[in-house]
């Protein structure tokens, strides 16, 4: 297994190559004391007010990248392996020309004390890089329910949306696309990542399961993580620094959704955001609790997988599991015959789990 110790992304349109990494080292920690980024905010440092929102990319279907908004506050910095990293400071041009997203806050008055202002700013930019022909009222309360502000109210921020769908011109991001995807996956080389703090802590990243399980056998105290929504407050409220790490949102063969005639296989990576489509198609129902689950931000990083694994008493996920019937919890050719007494089909929470 080919193995890298040095963590990989672009930070904007910077390379950052980070050698020396405490396991648990927020993005956030990251941005505001180590990059002196300090436009992206703390306000409850537990994924909740969105004060800390920033934008990561990477390469989605086709030739595009997708963008989504995740809470920094709780987000493990080694999850931005071979991602782009995209913070406020990134978004007026170099000139000083606003972006169409902070223009469109300003002329709707959407700030006052501004402390939420560039997580909204954030998250109204990953909407308008989502597929939305034209955002409606839905859809920017969606974009927009993982943000919190005390002062200004939220209609003026949601008209700035609104008027956001009246000005689609490409901006920066849009004309570098082909270039930051091509640097993207020149970043992407496969590799098991294995990080330490130089004092004995360590972060992995195993490229697939297999390593996975190779990490698991020589660290069978780990911590495995996924969306780290509930993991990351172990760190920030609980100061806990468990190690080591082991973040499994690199291994593809974990982030797929498989549908067979036995039932659906939810890998342990797939986020909620991402099973969304398909729990929502098969179970109206379940998609509808889904979209009320935590927050844009939340969905986009935390899993079911997770949820599940968790074992939290409050867990969101685990009454629709259990409403919807035991099904098959072994997967394609290696059913054990213990669902079969059921006649309820089937839905399958990860076997994995984190
Ligand atoms: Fe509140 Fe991160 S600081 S969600
Ligand atoms: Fe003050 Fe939103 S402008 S918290």
């Amino acid at each position: 297994m080919t193995s890298r110790d040095t963590l990989r992304f672009l930070l904007g349109t910077e390379l950052r190559e980070i050698k020396v990494m405490e396991p648990t080292t927020t993005v956030l920690d990251h941005l505001r004391l180590v990059e002196r980024r300090t436009g992206t905010k703390e306000g409850c440092a537990e994924g909740d007010c969105g004060a800390c929102s920033v934008v990561v990319a990477r390469p989605g279907e086709g030739n595009h990248l997708t963008y989504r908004a995740v809470n920094a506050c709780i987000q493990p910095l080694g999850t931005l392996d071979g991602c782009q990293l995209i913070t406020v400071e990134d978004l007026a041009a170099a000139d000083g020309t606003l972006h169409p997203v902070q223009q469109a806050m300003v002329d709707a008055h959407g700030s006052q004390c501004g402390f939420c202002t560039p997580g909204f700013v954030m998250s109204l930019f990953a909407m308008t890089k989502a597929d939305l022909a034209a955002p409606d009222d839905q859809d920017i309360d969606e974009a927009l329910a993982g943000n919190l502000c005390r002062c200004t109210g939220y209609a003026p921020i949601a008209r700035a949306a609104r008027d956001l769908a009246d000005a689609p011109a490409p901006d920066q991001f849009d004309l570098a696309q082909s270039q930051t995807l091509t640097r993207l996956r020149a970043l992407d080389d496969g590799a098991h990542l294995a990080l330490s703090d130089g004092k004995g802590r360590r972060f992995f990243a195993p490229a697939n399961g297999d390593a996975l399980a190779d990490v698991l056998v020589d660290h069978p105290q780990a911590t495995i993580v996924a969306g780290a929504t509930d993991v990351g407050l172990w760190f920030t409220k609980h100061l806990k620094r468990p190690t080591p790490l082991v973040w499994i949102g690199r291994a593809a063969d974990l982030a797929r959704i498989e549908e067979t005639p036995a039932g659906i296989e939810i890998g342990a990576g797939v986020t909620y955001s991402d099973a969304l489509e398909t729990l929502a198609r098969l179970w109206p129902d379940f998609g509808a609790v889904l979209r009320r689950l935590g927050s844009t931000q939340i969905r986009n990083a935390g899993t079911i997988g997770g949820n599940v694994a968790n074992g939290s008493p409050i867990g969101d996920t685990p009454p629709m599991l259990i409403a919807l019937g035991p099904g098959c919890i072994c997967g394609p050719g290696r059913c054990a015959g213990c669902c079969r007494s059921s006649t309820t089909s089937s839905t399958t929470a990860s076997r994995t789990g984190a």
